[in-house]
């Protein structure tokens, strides 16, 4: 079976660093491009940690483009106080050996889904989908040749992290998340209702500082700092490890439970701006457009990071 095609869109964001990892480490998966979103901290620090993330994995070969510096009609918001001042507080920064791409990410996104068969490219959104809307309004064509969207973001049962009813990706760019959860590409959702139970535990980290190699002691520093402030806010031990149940889903599925529901975006009320809103119990008759998450067996989650993570 030939690996699958994924473009991984990220903002990182140490839990973005933990699914490139993941996705860098699985031979079931070829990262045919990774593009950087303004998210978590401003482009130019998105831009320059993923190249730092694929470079801790050895993977100068990995391309990787600049995309979205701000939402399609709002201002930025950013995560400072959750991922730190760099996006990726807890690593051992360095400057990356390997340029970042010329061309903008949009286009590249728009190219390899028009030069690629049909339904062989995966997209995996991790941030705000700026970037991801961007593309699929210069090239609606594009979507009917995705493969599947399986992105980070939302919440139900779980509410919201940056708001009481909204998730942070969401938020940033509703209007972008809207136009993606309504453009027919089957979508698959990892909201705050799963990734709130994959938990960094103090355990779980130290068994991946346990495995030695670089790529595991750096992740597990990101995590010690990453983890504090989701400690302090939920008190929990640990913090959720949002972005990696994408790749996850791509390598196990039958980790996860979840059902076909019909998601919409608020794009209108200020107070609820960028909930996404589930039509879990099927109250309505509007039309399923997504496979939404629910439940994850965590053990079997965090079995397949660290060990994988232990490759690289
Ligand atoms: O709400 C969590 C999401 O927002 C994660 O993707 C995190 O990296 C931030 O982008
Ligand atoms: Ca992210």
């Amino acid at each position: 079976m030939p690996p699958r095609k994924i473009i991984i869109d990220t903002d990182p964001g140490q839990d973005d660093a933990a699914a490139i990892m993941l996705a860098l480490a699985s031979p079931e998966l070829e990262v045919i491009g990774i593009t950087a979103v303004a998210g978590n901290v401003p482009l130019e620090l998105t831009a320059r940690n993923a190249r730092i993330v694929a470079e801790i994995c050895g993977r100068t070969d990995i391309r990787i483009f600049a995309g979205a510096d701000a939402p399609l009609e709002r201002k930025l918001v950013t995560a400072e106080h959750v991922h730190g001042k760099t996006g990726l507080d807890g690593v051992t920064l360095f400057e990356p050996v390997r340029p970042l791409e010329t061309g903008h990410a949009v286009d590249f996104i728009i190219e390899m889904l028009r030069r690629e068969p049909e339904n062989s490219v995966t997209l995996c959104p991790l941030g705000p989908l700026t970037n991801i809307a961007m593309a699929l309004e210069r090239a609606p064509d594009i979507a009917a040749r995705i493969e599947q969207i399986v992105l980070m973001g939302g919440g139900y049962f779980e509410g919201g992290n940056i708001t009481p009813a909204a998730e942070f990706n969401i938020y940033v760019d509703p209007e972008a998340a809207a136009l993606v959860f309504g453009c027919g590409t089957p979508i698959t959702m990892m909201p705050l209702d799963v990734t709130h139970k994959v938990l960094t535990t103090r355990a779980r980290v130290e068994r991946l500082r346990a495995n030695g190699n670089r790529a595991s002691v750096e992740m597990a520093n990101m995590l010690e700092f990453y983890e504090r402030f989701d400690e302090e806010k939920y008190g929990t031990d640990g913090g959720p490890l949002h972005d990696p149940t994408v790749i996850a889903w791509l390598l196990d599925p039958e980790m996860f439970t979840g059902r076909e529901c019909n998601v919409e975006i608020e794009t209108k009320s200020d107070l609820t701006l960028g909930a996404t809103v589930v039509d879990w119990w099927r109250v309505t008759e509007r039309t399923p457009n997504a496979f939404v998450a629910g439940g994850v067996d965590a053990e079997r989650f965090f079995d397949l990071f660290i060990d994988r993570v232990g490759r690289l």
